[in-house]
C-alpha cells in the first residue's frame, strides 16, 4: 500500500511530529511506501511530491513548521482541480491520504472523501478553534509563546507607567487571548465572541492604573469594538474566503492614550505564535494523532479525523469536525472577567 501526506493552511509546531509519527508506524508496521506532497492541496493537483522514508523523519520531532510546505490551496476553487489531485494519486499509485489541517483543509479533505477519494484528517491549527476535538496541537505552543511575551511586556509597562495592548491571532474564536491573557495575568482579555465597550475596557484600565500597576490588555485579532467592523490589514480574500485581519490593537492603544491621558503601547504577536519548536505537549498529541491516522487507513475509515477526547484519541466524522467552529462559550469568558481590572 502507497499513502501520501500533506499538510495545508497556517503552519504549526507539532506538524512535523505528525509527518514522523505517520512514517515511522506506516513503514515500521504496516511495510507501507510514503510519500509526502508539497504545499497543501497544491501537491496532489501539481504532481509536487517526495519519497518519505525513515531516514527523511530523522531529527524533525523538534522541528516547527513543516517539511512539506504549506498552502491555502483550494481545489474546489481551481478549474479541474478534484480531476487532477484523481490523476495525481493514480499516477503515483497512492491508496488514501492523510491531510493534516484546520477547518479550510479538512473541509476540502470531507468534499474529497465525498467525492471518493479516501481521506483520514489530523486537526491542526494554532487557534483550537476546531469542533470535536478537545484541542488542537499547536495551539498549547502558540499559548506559550503569547504568555512569555505577555510576561516580558508586564515589567517594561511597569517601569515606564504605561498600557500594553497585546494583539494575538484568532479570526473568530478567542482560545489564545483568553488562555495566554488568564495564564499571563492580564487586566483586559478581548475575544471575537464578545463585542467589547471601548468606555468600559479604559475603565478597567484605570482602575488598574489606581492600584499602581501597569495594564496588559490582550486582544484577539478578530475582536470587535460595539457597533464597530473587523480591522483589515488586506481586504483581498484567500481560496477559502478569509480577509486579513489586523490592527484591532494599534487602534485600541491610541484609544485608551486618548481617553486615559496615559501613555500606550501596540504589540503584534503575529507569526511568532506559529513559529519555532512545539512544547512537549504538542509533540505528543501530535504524535499520538499520527500514530491513530495510520490506524484509521488501516482500517480504511476514511471520511473521518482523529480527535482527542479527554486523554485518548478517538475517531469522529470529518462532517462533524468541520460543522461549526469551535468557539469561546460564555461561561469560560466570564471565568476570566473575574481579572479585569
Ligand atoms: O489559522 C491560523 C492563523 O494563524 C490565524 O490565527 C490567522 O488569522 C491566520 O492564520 C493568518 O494567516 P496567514 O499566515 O495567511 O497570514
Amino acid at each position: 500500500m502507497r499513502i501520501g501526506v500533506l499538510t495545508g493552511g497556517g503552519d504549526c509546531p507539532g506538524l512535523n511530529a505528525v509527518i514522523r509519527a505517520v512514517v515511522r508506524k506506516g513503514i515500521d508496521a504496516h511495510g507501507w511506501d510514503v510519500i509526502g506532497y508539497r504545499s497543501g492541496w497544491q501537491g496532489p493537483m501539481t504532481g509536487e511530491s517526495k519519497p518519505l522514508g525513515l531516514d527523511s523523519v530523522e531529527d524533525i520531532l523538534t522541528r516547527g513548521g513543516t517539511i512539506l510546505g504549506s498552502s491555502r490551496t483550494n481545489p474546489y476553487k481551481a478549474d479541474g482541480g478534484v480531476e487532477q489531485i484523481r490523476a495525481t494519486l493514480a499516477k503515483d499509485g497512492v491508496d488514501a491520504l492523510i491531510a493534516i489541517g484546520g477547518e479550510d483543509t479538512l473541509g476540502v479533505a470531507k468534499r474529497l472523501t465525498d467525492d471518493g477519494i479516501g481521506v483520514v484528517g489530523v486537526p491542526k491549527t494554532i487557534d483550537n478553534d476546531l469542533g470535536a476535538t478537545d484541542y488542537t496541537f499547536g495551539f498549547d505552543t502558540a499559548v506559550h509563546i503569547a504568555t512569555e511575551a505577555i510576561d516580558r511586556l508586564h515589567t517594561t509597562a511597569e517601569s515606564h507607567h504605561r498600557a500594553l495592548v497585546v494583539e494575538v491571532m484568532g479570526r473568530h474564536a478567542g482560545w489564545i487571548a483568553l488562555h495566554s491573557g488568564l495564564a499571563g495575568g492580564a487586566s483586559v482579555i478581548l475575544v471575537p465572541e464578545r463585542q467589547f465597550s471601548v468606555p468600559q475596557v479604559v475603565e478597567w484600565v484605570e482602575r488598574r492604573f489606581e492600584r499602581e500597576y501597569a495594564p496588559i490588555i490582550v486582544v484577539a485579532e478578530g475582536a470587535l469594538p460595539e457597533g464597530g467592523a473587523e480591522m483589515l490589514q488586506s481586504g483581498e480574500k484567500d481560496a477559502f474566503g478569509h480577509v486579513r485581519l489586523g490592527g484591532i490593537g494599534t487602534w485600541l492603544a491610541e484609544e485608551i492614550a486618548q481617553r486615559t491621558g496615559k501613555e500606550s503601547r501596540a504589540v503584534v504577536l503575529g507569526h511568532t505564535q506559529r513559529g519555532g519548536t512545539p512544547t512537549a505537549y504538542d509533540r505528543v498529541l501530535a504524535t499520538r494523532f499520527g500514530l491513530n491516522a495510520v490506524d484509521a487507513v488501516a482500517d480504511k475509515d476514511f471520511g473521518t479525523m482523529v480527535a482527542l477526547r479527554g486523554t485518548d484519541i478517538v475517531r469522529v466524522k470529518l462532517s462533524e469536525a468541520t460543522a461549526e467552529l469551535k468557539t469561546v462559550p460564555a461561561e469560560r469568558y466570564a471565568e476570566a472577567e473575574v481579572f479585569f481590572g
